[in-house]
């Protein structure tokens, strides 16, 4: 079997253009949706991703705000600003790039966004309400992995899903979003004994524990939905996931590729958070 490839950059511009118009509807009547993102310190990565989230603000005519601060700032200077940026009314979305310097209390950080504007969903009410089952806001890269469900046609409903990786950003709202789906939900990490065998058994697979190429052919049941969350830098420069691609896309039934498959949805989901908070203030 040759796995359908799930095309992160095509799905992700068929959304942006949708967001664009929704975004150009609310400007016409006196809102432009507006997304503030704090970064601390010089972590190469951090300043990359940072970038593409103001472009792509950018792109889709939303307003933008990057607010920089070297990486000994007292923590009280960020507190101060996001008090200011909370009660801010050109702001509809507040993020704050992790991982913060070691200084920092980072879930007092994450607290300190008002909820209504915690376009990341990592505050601890928003992750309340995702397990409660009607999610305010919903962690971007999880989000992003569902659009791919929605758009291509597949069903969680009592399909066997294993998630590699525990983290708040991805691990445990994926399972939680997969579990509201009524998939049957296994999450695996760095303490679990046999992960092949749990791989083995997965109709749908998330890999997102950072390791290059971990997940291989033989840890994947032929016809599997596989999703590649991983972003590993090769010693040649290269990108690549947490999935060996070349041999997994001979026993799945579709993958995602790294790069171009939930990269760009990612962004592209913390953009639908922030016009939804948008067009929450005007409705
Ligand atoms: N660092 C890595 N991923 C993320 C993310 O989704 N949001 C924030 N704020 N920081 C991150």
């Amino acid at each position: 079997m040759t796995a359908r490839i799930l095309d992160g950059n095509a799905l992700a511009q068929r959304l942006r253009a949708d967001f664009k118009t929704r975004a150009e509807a609310l400007a016409a009547r006196g809102t432009r949706p507006g997304l503030a993102v704090i970064l601390v310190g010089e972590d190469p990565a951090s300043q990359v991703y940072v970038r593409n989230k103001v472009n792509a603000c950018a792109q889709a005519g939303f307003h933008s705000a990057k607010i920089s601060y070297p990486p000994d700032v007292e923590p009280r200077v960020v507190f101060d600003k996001l008090a200011e940026l909370n009660a801010d009314p050109a702001i509809h979305g507040i993020l704050v790039q992790l991982p913060l310097p070691k200084h920092f209390d980072s879930d007092a950080v994450l607290k300190a966004i008002a909820p209504a504007k915690d376009v990341d969903g990592f505050h601890a009410e928003n992750i309340g309400a995702l397990m409660q089952g009607h999610p305010r806001f919903i962690p971007c890269t999880p989000y992003g992995v569902m659009q791919f469900f929605a758009d291509a046609g597949i069903d969680p409903r009592g399909k066997e899903a294993v998630i590699l990786g525990r983290s708040n950003i991805v691990g445990k709202p994926m399972a939680m979003l997969l579990l509201q789906a009524s998939a049957t939900v296994t999450i695996c990490h760095s303490q679990t004994r046999d992960l092949a065998f749990h791989t083995r058994r997965a109709d749908i697979l998330v890999a997102a524990l950072g390791k290059a190429r971990f997940v291989t052919a033989d840890m994947v049941k032929p016809g599997a939905v596989v999703i590649d969350v991983g972003i590993n830098r090769l010693p040649d420069g290269k990108l690549c996931g947490d999935v060996d691609f070349a041999g997994v896309s001979e026993v799945a039934s579709a993958i995602t590729p790294v790069p171009g498959g939930v990269g760009p949805m990612t962004i592209t989901m913390l953009l639908a958070n922030t016009l939804e908070a948008a067009e929450r203030e005007v409705r």
